[in-house]
């Protein structure tokens, strides 16, 4: 980490916004004024204005049993209703919701009263099936329009989606089916990913096929047309959606009323189902989304290039440009396929104006080459945003220079599946944008830097990145897991009104925020959180396994890049090449977890290093496989084991 904080200390350019831009910002000075001056109020008054509430609130925030807060609390109001019929209402209907565009070139333009239409419809079916409020449905598909209706459809009648990426394996979808005790699975029969056909139900079918869950039905949508296996609950969508009534009312719940759970990595084996629920969630992702996007919904084409699976498909694809009415691109496939230009011919088609994207996106296309995208008209963008991970000033700078032709601003979000939106990140119109620094912020958000005992670090210093204020957006617990909530985020400095993030920062001289990754066992490859303990306990299931241990690596395209170091037991050494090992553990891993687990590079070794007491110490692995000098090995119980590693190495 001291390698790159010195050579972000060296990073001097500064972009202030056009006067042309600054002149006609979305955001105006007065939300940070406002914000500073009754925080509360701030987001009472957001709530207002950005929402349809069918009962007003009259209490903000409840923060009396920190760290459990309630938002908008007596307030009432639907989620899709504002995602949806409040703009139809409004004359908007013929406004395109999304422009769909399938890999194999299909594309559906769909208005905001089609939308509608087809959220009531899906509405009345979940009814039908006999889904209630409060209700969790699991929900496994591509990224087709399909995917946007059911989750709205599921808020609609207050009940709980579980969205589960589509590269997740069975066990990982019976794991998030079971833990949240889902009733219903709605997943297609496939999907199109890298120009194949890539079938999703049959994952469902083994995940449920132990016939232990709750799930009483799958409701299946017709994409690929691919066979399927068919089983006495499982239902076509399309044949389900034609039997129902047209007209649905969406009904008014309580602003504390559960949205969804999304599963996320902790530093345990175990995924976390993170909970959000509706008021203080949408509020958030619309303010968010208007703000930091500088979003004109009248004529504005956005696209967040995010499956639906993560958290940032479900706030800035579903949730924060749907109560906003914009138009956005929803594109099902890979950046590559069938051509390496792809995205940029996406853009060229529908005049893109905003696009928000990875780092690890962006040096993909670095890699590729600036000829790939300057082949494209990309003149209609005006603003570009950055998510997942720390976004390293020559990529920011590159993705300003040949993506937004020098013109552009790039805002670089930080933020996580618990926060539920943006926290940090510039304005467009008003922040002088520093390439790699996430910088201030949002209005209405507090955050501070401190050290380990919890003192504030000062400008000039790192630390750890602690939320000090309740936020409308946050995670209201882990479902099912109070204790675990308190733990892993209110416990670190004593204060349980702190929120440890679990991300180390440095503040510059001014005052900016520069994001420094992780300081716990997560990792991150490819924006996804990924955890050590979780791809260790798959590698140890495997039966040549004796133990194992993970880290991330950085990686030039990924950020990180997982790394495992086995152990393999003594009665496998003899029959099989270290080289054929390593590829069935990958293998499993990628079988077990998925593909986006997989390890990069598998080391078979004899010893691990471990303290005294028996901890593995990632820290020295790290420094391995990295290919670093080894750090120091004085508390290691046996100080010849990273020796005997690094010649097993060479
Ligand atoms: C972790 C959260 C937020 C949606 C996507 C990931 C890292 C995220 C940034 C950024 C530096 C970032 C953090 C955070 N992260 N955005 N702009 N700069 N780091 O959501 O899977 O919940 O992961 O991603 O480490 O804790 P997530």
């Amino acid at each position: 980490m001291s390698v790159q904080i010195d050579h972000l200390l060296n990073e001097t350019r500064h972009f202030p916004p056009t006067p042309e831009f600054a002149a006609q910002s979305v955001a105006t000075p007065e939300l940070y004024t406002d914000a500073a001056a009754d925080r509360l109020g701030f987001w009472a008054n957001q709530a207002r204005e950005l929402l349809h509430w069918h009962k007003p609130f009259t209490k903000t925030l409840d923060w009396t049993n920190p760290p459990f807060a309630k938002w908008f609390e007596d307030g009432e109001l639907n989620v899709a209703y504002n995602c949806l019929d409040r703009h139809v209402l409004a004359g908007n209907g013929d406004r395109v919701a999304l422009y769909w565009e399938g890999e194999p070139g299909e594309t559906r333009a769909i208005t905001y009263a089609e939308l509608t239409a087809e959220v009531k419809r899906a509405a009345n079916v979940l009814t039908k099936l006999g889904v209630t409020a409060g209700d969790r449905v699991a929900v496994y598909l591509p990224m087709i329009p399909e995917a946007i209706v059911a989750m709205l459809a599921i808020a609609r009648v207050g009940a709980v989606h579980s969205v589960i990426f589509g590269g997740f394996s069975p066990e990982s979808i019976s794991a998030r089916i079971d833990d949240a005790d889902a009733v219903l699975v709605i997943t297609a029969d496939g999907g199109y990913r890298k120009g194949k056909v890539s079938a999703l139900k049959p994952a469902v079918d083994e995940a449920l096929s132990s016939g232990e869950s709750y799930v009483r039905n799958v409701l299946v949508v017709k994409r690929t047309g691919q066979d399927v296996d068919w089983n006495e609950r499982d239902l076509w969508w399309h044949e389900e959606l034609a039997s129902v009534d047209a007209e649905h009312e969406a009904q008014p719940f309580a602003a504390e009323n559960p949205l969804f759970i999304l599963y996320t990595s902790g530093t345990t084996g175990k995924p976390k189902g993170i909970l959000h629920t509706t008021g203080g969630y949408l509020t958030q992702a619309a303010f968010t989304h208007k703000n930091v996007f500088d979003l004109r919904p009248e004529t504005d084409v956005y696209w967040c290039t995010a499956d639906i699976g993560w958290i940032t498909g479900h706030s800035y694809v579903t949730y924060g440009p749907l109560a906003n009415g914009a138009t956005q691109v929803l594109y099902e496939g890979t950046p590559d396929t069938p051509h390496p230009g792809r995205w940029w011919e996406l853009i060229e088609k529908y005049k893109v104006t905003i696009l928000y994207t990875a780092p690890t996106a962006i040096r993909t296309f670095m890699k590729l080459g600036r000829q790939i995208p300057q082949k494209f008209d990309l003149s209609s963008l005006r603003v570009l945003g950055s998510v997942g991970e720390p976004i390293n000033p020559e990529a920011w700078m590159w993705y300003r220079e040949v993506i937004g032709g020098n013109k552009a601003p790039v805002v670089d979000t930080w933020w996580q599946t618990e926060t539920g939106g943006i926290m940090i990140s510039a304005l467009p119109g008003l922040t002088t944008t520093k390439p790699g620094a996430a910088q201030v912020p949002i209005p209405g958000v507090s955050i501070d830097v401190l050290d380990d005992d919890g003192k504030h670090v000062g400008h000039g210093n790192g630390g750890l990145l602690v939320v000090t204020e309740p936020w409308p957006g946050m995670l209201r617990g882990i479902w099912g897991d109070p204790e675990r909530f308190k733990e892993t985020y209110w416990d670190k400095f004593g204060n349980k009104a702190l929120y440890f993030a679990g991300d180390g920062a440095r503040l510059d001289e001014e005052g900016d925020i520069w994001l420094l990754g992780r300081v716990d066992d997560v990792m991150n490859v490819s924006g996804h959180r990924l955890s050590t303990a979780e791809i260790e306990s798959s590698l140890v299931a495997h039966p040549m396994t004796a133990e194992a241990a993970v880290v991330g690596a950085s990686d030039e395209v990924t950020g990180q890049a997982v790394v495992a170091f086995v152990i393999i037991k003594f009665s496998h050494l003899d029959d099989t090449s270290h080289a054929d090992i390593a590829a069935t553990l990958r293998a499993h891993v990628a079988q077990q977890i998925g593909a986006i687990a997989r390890p990069k590079h598998i080391f078979i070794v004899k010893e691990l290093p471990k303290t005294r007491s028996g901890k593995i110490m990632r820290r020295l692995l790290r420094d391995v496989a990295e290919g670093r000098e080894i750090g120091d090995v004085t508390t290691l119980a046996d100080t010849m084991v990273m020796q005997s590693i690094s010649n097993t190495m060479k």
